[in-house]
């Protein structure tokens, strides 16, 4: 699949480099432009690509990993999505360490905004209910996977954002719609935090 990656911290560089290691055609972006990721892209030992935000921005699955401050920068850009799929791993912090403080969005949800800033794509909330550090820390049992959450309204792009899961070796789980699922899985919701393990690849009944 060829995926654009928004943000080169921690969560965009960590699923930029595994997703390239699986295959994908992957270019990563941040605010300051190509020439500062050249170097880091040219030791990172898989087939990443540093792009323009631009570029990134028109591959056919976009990972948003900015910080939420950035979001409507970043989807204020003159894009026509036409059904192509962002993946929303951001959380709604205004600020991080040492003071993080959480937008109070009322009523509303971050993947929601997200959905109506890019009225056309296909959004999906996914990669943010776990700190990176414990999505990929060493697993309890060799024969366990670790749970990953996803959301969304369209089922084609969950499946198709399920199987990006997998690629980085977790365990996608569809939770349900951005409006319910969604909410549940932000800051402060029941899936913000959650940390399951699945044996094998299905559960059987
Ligand atoms: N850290 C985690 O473990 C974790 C886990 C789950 C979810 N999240 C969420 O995922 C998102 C990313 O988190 P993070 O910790 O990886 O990094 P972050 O500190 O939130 O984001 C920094 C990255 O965003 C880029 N950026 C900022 N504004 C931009 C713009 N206008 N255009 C393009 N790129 C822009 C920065 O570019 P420069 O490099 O040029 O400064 C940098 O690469 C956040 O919303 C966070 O809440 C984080």
């Amino acid at each position: 699949m060829k995926i654009g990656v928004i943000g080169a911290a921690t969560v965009g560089w960590t699923l930029a480099t595994k997703l390239a290691d699986k295959g994908h055609s992957v270019q990563i972006a941040n605010s300051r432009g190509v020439d500062s990721l050249v170097p880091r892209v040219a030791d990172a030992g898989v087939p990443l690509q540093a792009a323009s935000l631009e570029e990134a921005l028109n591959n056919d699955l976009v990972l948003l990993a900015v910080p939420w401050t950035k979001v409507r920068e970043v989807l204020g850009q003159d894009v026509d999505w036409d059904g192509r799929i962002i993946v929303d791993a951001t959380n709604i912090f205004t600020s991080y360490a040492p003071d993080f403080q959480i937008e109070d969005l009322g009523n509303d949800s971050g993947s929601e905004i997200v959905a109506r800033l890019a009225p056309t794509a296909r959004v999906v909330k996914a990669f943010n209910t776990l700190p990176i550090e414990k999505m990929f820390a060493p697993l309890p049992a060799k024969e366990l996977k670790r749970v990953l959450f996803v959301a969304g309204d369209d089922a084609r792009a969950v499946q198709d954002v399920m199987s990006i899961v997998e690629d980085v070796g977790l365990a996608p789980v569809a939770i349900g719609s951005l409006a319910v699922a969604g909410r549940q899985m932000e800051l402060q919701g029941p899936f913000s935090g959650l940390e399951l393990f699945r044996i094998g690849r299905e559960i059987s009944s």
